[in-house]
């Protein structure tokens, strides 16, 4: 026995001497949720979402919840994507070109060894700062408009094609921050809810069958704004949801006012990050 477990001790040394050492991947688990996967959608209000058969069907399905009373931050399009990751649409009006110098979620998941990656349909890859290539629109890509990411290789290998998902969802190393967004076909910005809906639904229903995604994760699914300018205060439809989500409450709706900055301070609160002063810093949490 003793001279066993030596032996065994003695050829696990070796071994370990031997072998590459790999970097054993961090898990942080979270107050709410050990992963948190963000799906965005364009330009439909909130009425609109409600009454579609798919998106109004999301919480019942899943053990979700739908927030009734949510806003997006302004128009158009981009700096909504930009708030939500960043904390402000500071330096962002429209969908032009930007590269901004300040932090993002991202600096704040680093500094706590949680793992994210942001898969976009239609990426090329390898960092590409083009402002379309197909049906992919950098100005759904927040990540690739901030300096700290666009010039740092490791964080933008964290920007990958959605087609990665599948694999890491196969090799069980999906991260603990998805952020993910649908091509313009997809998402119903080229295209409309109808359109956005049933290509959710034939992605995501699978999609709820997989452990190493599913597991202690909270889906949400949101829209970036309202379509009509004329719908003040810009209500859009969230929905959280996921068959192992957990809330303190059973109730299927939530009509407390939140906004975009709801999720990125539920995600700061979630992994005690910090904020990153900004808006996120007065933002109501979502009552999970
Ligand atoms: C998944 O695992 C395979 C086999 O180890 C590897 O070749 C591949 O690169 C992995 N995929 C990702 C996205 O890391
Ligand atoms: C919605 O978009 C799809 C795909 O582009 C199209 O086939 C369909 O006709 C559109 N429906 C409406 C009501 O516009
Ligand atoms: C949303 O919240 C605001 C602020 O509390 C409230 O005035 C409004 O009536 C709510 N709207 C809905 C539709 O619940």
């Amino acid at each position: 026995m003793k001279f066993l477990s030596l032996l065994s001790l003695s050829f696990m040394a070796i071994s370990s001497l031997a072998m590459p050492v790999k970097e054993k991947s961090h898990f942080v688990s979270g107050k709410f949720f050990d992963r948190v996967v963000i799906v965005i959608f364009e330009n439909i209000d909130y009425a609109d979402a409600h009454k579609n058969p798919y998106f109004s069907s999301l919480a019942d399905k899943h053990n979700g919840v739908e927030l009734t009373n949510f806003t997006a931050l302004t128009h158009p399009s981009q700096p909504n994507y930009i708030g939500l990751i960043s904390g402000s649409t500071e330096g962002c009006i429209d969908d032009e070109l930007v590269n901004l110098d300040r932090d993002t979620i991202v600096d704040l998941l680093e500094k706590k060894h949680v793992s994210w990656k942001s898969y976009q349909q239609g990426f090329p890859g390898d960092c590409a700062l083009d402002m379309t290539h197909g049906k992919y629109a950098r100005k759904h890509n927040p990540f690739i408009s901030f300096k700290n990411i666009q010039t740092n290789p490791d964080r933008c290998a964290k920007i990958v094609n959605a087609d990665e998902l599948t694999e890491d969802i196969k090799n069980d190393t999906v991260p603990q921050f998805v952020f993910f967004t649908p091509d313009m076909d997809n998402d119903g910005h080229d295209t409309n809810l109808t359109a956005a809906a049933n290509w959710f639904e034939s992605f995501i229903e699978p999609l709820m069958k997989e452990k190493t995604l599913t597991k202690n994760t909270m889906f949400v699914s949101t829209f970036d704004e309202a379509e009509h300018y004329t719908n003040v205060p810009n209500g859009i439809q969230t929905v959280l949801f996921g068959p192992d989500f957990k809330r303190k409450s059973d109730a299927k709706s939530d009509d407390k006012p939140y906004n975009l900055y709801s999720i990125l301070r539920t995600v700061e609160d979630n992994w005690d990050l910090g904020t990153l002063n900004l808006v996120d810093r007065i933002a109501t949490p979502l009552d999970l």
